[in-house]
């Protein structure tokens, strides 16, 4: 066999090269790549005549038993999964720090274990002592959640296939996290993108074997994607995502790949204090503390490259008296967007902003990049300028061009199915995009006049 190539890898997105270079030339990462132990490679003449096993070809229309799904005993969770668990599947649970996976797991292990099933807790994070502390705090010090600290890979696998286990494959694993798992027949530290690929191979294999379902949490980097190795999603049946802001209550829990259901389901928590709660009606969330619609507040749904995300959009007006210059100031949108929007409503429909101060605000710290955001951006300004709360219950998204139009934009089936499903009953958007969805009711707008008509006019 020739000598294997040194490989280095890129531990944020899992490509390979066979240089040490500084930055990644795939995902631009400075600092990222790191030494891979070799690869096998398997010459064809000299090693596969040797060793293999013989494999069994089986008919494809051969009947198999419908999955039979486990509940977390979390209908969001249950939600998001596509209908519970499926037995020897393996879940990536992704996250930022802080977000609360290992909180909704702890209480979804509590859940299943409560109902009979065999649960195992393994925190590779916590010292027991921490995890007991979270239990208790939730109420679940009394589950019988077989619990234990650990990271060596092999360790927990031969307790596992052990005496105590024989026959009876635990019905959740729960890894918390796979960067901290390490096995000694791989080289490199724990987090290095062999030791999480090596160490989710095993993991998965045993899930795999035993029928038990598998979640895997995994660190998020800072651009959002699960950290380390990009592989890691190929591996495992289903990948999702807990998200929120940490200052705020709400947590969304998102499938972003499920080889057993759809991806655009989601799962609605509120984080309190003792722990998460489902919430069921997830618009009494976003809308909650506003009894009284605002006026200069709008509803966008956002898309975050594949995902639509709900974001409140705020415009403040205030009416100068003397003639100095007014101030425009924006967060979390392009001030430059927010100038050329201004321009077109003063200039297509007659409104007057040149002796008002403007401010707008995305809540909850979000940044929009999506060019969708005109409508809801101008939406906002209308209303806070006519001092008009907008209807309650409807979204905005659509593009404007400087003549005025509302032009079409990506995904607008996905925007209303997301606003449907978060209790949002009317989209206002561009008039080649309605009638698609029936979950909620589409106001098709062509011009940006008919807009300022709609928020402004019977009054
Ligand atoms: P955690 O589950 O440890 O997050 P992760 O595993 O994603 O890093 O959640 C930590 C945060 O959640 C922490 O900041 C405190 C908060 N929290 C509550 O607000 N209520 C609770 O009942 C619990 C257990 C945590
Ligand atoms: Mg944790």
């Amino acid at each position: 066999m020739a000598k294997p190539k040194r490989r280095y890898a890129c531990s944020a997105c899992g490509s390979v090269s066979f240089r040490w270079q500084g930055q990644c030339a795939d995902c631009g990462e400075w600092n990222t790549l790191a030494e891979e132990a070799p690869a096998t490679v398997f010459s064809l003449k000299h090693d596969l005549s040797s060793g293999g096993r013989g494999i069994d070809f089986e008919p494809l229309d051969a009947p198999s038993a419908p999955l039979q799904r486990r509940s977390t005993g979390l209908a969001e969770f249950d939600r998001a999964l596509g209908g519970g668990l499926v037995p020897g599947s393996a879940i990536l649970m992704g996250g930022d720090p802080g977000i609360g996976k290992s909180t909704l797991l702890l209480q979804a292990a509590s859940k299943v274990a409560r109902s009979g099933g065999e649960v195992i807790y393994i925190s590779g994070e916590e010292a027991a002592g921490q995890v007991r502390l979270r239990a208790d705090r939730l109420g679940l010090a009394g589950a019988p959640v077989r619990f234990a600290a650990a990271t060596s890979v092999r360790d927990i696998l031969t307790t596992l296939g052990g005496p105590e286990f024989l026959g009876r494959a635990p019905a959740l694993l729960v890894i918390d996290s796979i960067q901290t798992m390490h096995s000694d027949q791989i080289e490199g530290a724990p987090g290095t993108v062999s030791q999480v690929r090596g160490c989710a191979f095993e993991l998965i294999r045993f899930a795999k074997e035993s029928g038990s379902a598998l979640v895997l949490v995994g660190h998020v980097t800072k651009d959002g994607n699960i950290a380390g190795p990009r592989v890691l999603e190929h591996m495992v049946d289903v990948v999702m995502s807990f998200e929120g802001e940490r200052s705020h209550q709400y947590r969304i829990l998102r499938s972003l790949k499920n080889r057993f259901g759809p991806v655009d389901e989601i799962g609605v928590f509120a984080m309190a204090s003792e722990g998460l709660e489902e919430v069921s009606n997830p618009s009494m969330l976003f809308l909650s503390g506003r009894d009284e619609p605002v006026a200069g507040s709008a509803v966008f749904p956002a898309m975050e490259g594949t995902r639509p995300v709900l974001v409140e959009i705020q415009a403040l007006i205030v009416r100068l008296a003397s003639g100095a210059t007014p101030r425009r100031a924006v967060v979390g949108w392009d001030s430059g967007r927010l100038a050329m929007l201004l321009a077109v409503l003063e200039a297509r429909c007659g409104l007057n902003f040149s002796t008002c101060e403007v401010y707008l605000n995305v809540a909850g710290g979000y940044r929009l990049a999506d060019p969708a955001a005109d409508l809801a951006v101008a939406a906002a300004l209308i209303s806070a300028l006519g001092d008009k709360p907008l209807p309650a219950g409807s979204v905005w998204f659509g593009e404007v061009s400087l003549a005025g139009e509302i032009r079409p934009v990506a995904h607008a089936g996905l925007r209303q199915r997301e606003a449907a499903k978060l209790g949002f009953t009317q989209a206002v958007g561009p008039a080649d995009s309605s009638g698609k969805e029936s979950q909620i009711r589409y106001r098709a707008l062509d011009q940006l006049p008919n807009l300022v008509d709609q928020i402004l006019g019977e009054g």
